[in-house]
């Protein structure tokens, strides 16, 4: 694709003196109204170099370059060019690079295979996938879409919370309550029985305390028995969260969680002690972080079991050892800014330069309009639950829109609009604000929503099943005419298919796949304003082409950033 903003500056280079041609390029920029051009070049630094006042100074480069065929308009506004592109040739260049990437279109080759950590959804074993699980798995896997399309080698990394004294207590009240059947009918509606059977027990037994100790040191020592317990709990569970991530279409490379560095952390509290970073406190052993501002972070309990925050340095280590990340992405709610800030700071403190390439991707929480979620009240949303909902009711609207198009596969769509839509609602915010999850937000049809762009995508799949093959062909070939591109509507359209790859890239630097879900929007916007303000299938055949061309393009471009939000465009709907 034609890179406008270099062959301007080469077309600038030789109208200006004293510049390097990369210094133009820094200097050109794209004017917020697009009334003032697709570009503009100030000429304020030139002053001095051209003894000339400013606006002079752009007078004499407009008129300079007003021949060239890269503009339909050059334009002297103050100390400004202004420069309009010949739509023509731009419509012709974007159409082109389009249609032949297809898939490819949005992909960049950025990241040169460059190792990159994404660890993400990471829930605990034996707990509720609810509502709130839904931010870290679903912005971490758009961010491992992003990354992968920016060209990096990604490593999908599920940290699971399947480690701590919590699973001494679950041993313990299973042995003295539990029931098999249950586990494997239910198993996390169970084990969170059991769990609060526990607690409710040990307040008039206080006893059962030192028993699920004692199992958790067991379990520890790698006693067989303890372990087997465990590791079919956390099977069970595994079995439970596998069903939400298949709705999702989420994987992973790699189940390593918090039990995986258990046996790997006295090596990391030894290096800490050796390197006189450890402090005893009653009986527990700390980094003390006060003079950085973050407090003092606890590494090992008084009775020697280790914490989550060891074992996330063990891992980090770990990471580094077998993978040689580039970047080690970590997608965890904000409550846990501290959390990361201190062992970051430790592992940097330890020695470890790759500390500055772990990054902390935050979010902020997501709340029920009904109230806020409680484990404890048993005030929980399953992710699976409302997963299903929003399937019910998209197949509802589906059934009432489609009374005559036979062709649609309901249960398909419905499933792929449904989770959708809640995807594409959890990705629309900028990820560190607080939202609350909506019903009638998410599945609206005509709202900045996952079914207004999918019911886009199909229009314009709707769109080229009329135009019938032959015409799609010739426009797939290149065949296409622009001059009959030029209308605003559909200029503005190729914009923003232009933009897009931009786009991509931005999203991946900000970590905030939310910059691409509103540039979706946008672009099924532009389609839409241009399904109303333009005939397409005319009488015409060249014209036809064109127009169909452009329509391909919206469609491959929407498809493409859907897919980077891990959603599907279904053809039909
Ligand atoms: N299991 C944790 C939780 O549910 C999240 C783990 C985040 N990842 C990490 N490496 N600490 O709160």
């Amino acid at each position: 694709m034609v890179n406008f903003k270099e062959e301007i500056a080469k077309v600038l280079a030789e109208q200006v003196e004293g510049l390097e041609l990369s210094e133009i390029m820094d200097m050109i920029e794209v004017p917020q109204d697009s009334k003032m051009g697709d570009y503009a070049f100030p000429c304020f630094k030139l002053a001095k170099v051209m003894r000339k006042a400013p606006p002079l100074i752009a007078k004499g480069i407009a008129a300079g370059i007003s021949e060239c065929e890269l503009f339909e308009k050059v334009e002297q506004v103050n100390a400004y060019v202004n420069m309009f592109i010949s739509k023509e040739e731009f419509v012709k260049d974007i159409l082109d690079e389009v249609i032949t990437k297809g898939d490819d279109f949005g992909k960049s080759e950025l990241g040169e295979h460059k190792p990159v950590i994404v660890e993400y959804s990471s829930p605990n074993i034996a707990k509720p996938f609810h509502i709130g699980h839904i931010r870290s798995t679903v912005i971490g896997n758009s961010l491992y879409k992003i990354y992968d399309a920016m060209g990096y080698d990604v490593i999908r990394i599920n940290h699971l919370g399947d480690y701590g004294t919590q699973f001494g207590k679950m041993i313990c009240a299973y042995r003295h309550w539990g029931n098999k059947e249950d586990v494997i009918n239910e198993p996390i509606k169970t084990l969170l029985e059991y769990y609060t059977k526990f607690h409710i027990e040990a307040e008039t037994h206080p006893e059962l305390e030192d028993e699920a100790r004692e199992i958790f040191a067991k379990l520890e020592k790698g006693e067989p028995e303890e372990v087997e317990l465990w590791q079919w709990f956390r099977d069970e569970s595994l079995k439970e969260f596998t069903k939400v991530y298949e709705m999702l279409g989420i994987e992973f490379d790699s189940y390593n969680g918090e039990s995986f560095y258990s046996d790997k952390m006295p090596r990391f509290v030894k290096e800490l002690e050796e390197k006189g970073l450890l402090q005893e406190s009653q009986g527990a052993k700390i980094v003390d972080l006060e003079e950085y501002g973050l407090g003092v972070a606890l590494i090992t309990k008084s009775d020697g079991s280790t914490l989550y925050i060891t074992r996330d340095i063990a891992a980090a280590v770990y990471r580094k050892e077998t993978y040689d990340f580039y970047k080690n992405i970590y997608v965890v709610a904000s409550q846990q800014n501290l959390h990361f800030q201190q062992w970051f700071k430790i592992l940097s403190l330890m020695g470890y330069e790759y500390a500055k390439d772990c990054v902390h991707v935050p979010f902020g929480l997501v709340s029920l309009a009904e109230g806020t979620m409680s484990t404890r009240h048993g005030r929980v949303v399953f992710l699976e639950d409302v997963l299903n909902k929003a399937v019910e009711k998209t197949r509802e609207i589906i059934v009432e829109k489609n009374q005559e198009d036979s062709e649609v596969d309901i249960d398909q769509v419905a499933k792929e609009v449904g989770i959708g839509a809640v995807v594409f609602q959890e990705l629309s915010n900028n990820r560190i604000k607080d939202y609350v999850f909506n019903w009638d937000k998410v599945l609206n049809f005509d709202g900045e929503t996952g079914p207004y762009v999918q019911y886009t995508h199909a229009r314009c799949a709707s769109v080229l099943r009329r135009a019938g093959e032959d015409v799609v062909a010739k426009a797939a070939s290149g065949q296409a005419d622009c001059k009959y591109l030029c209308s605003e509507s559909a200029y503005q359209l190729a914009k923003l298919i232009y933009k897009f790859p931009a786009v991509v890239i931005d999203a991946g630097e900000k970590y905030e796949p939310s910059i691409v879900t509103r540039h979706i929007v946008d672009m099924a916007q532009a389609f839409n304003r241009f399904y109303h303000d333009e005939h397409i299938l005319v009488e015409n055949e060249d014209e036809k082409v064109a127009k169909v061309a452009l329509v391909m393009a919206a469609k491959n471009a929407i498809k493409n950033g859907l897919a980077l939000l891990g959603m599907k465009a279904p053809e039909r709907m």
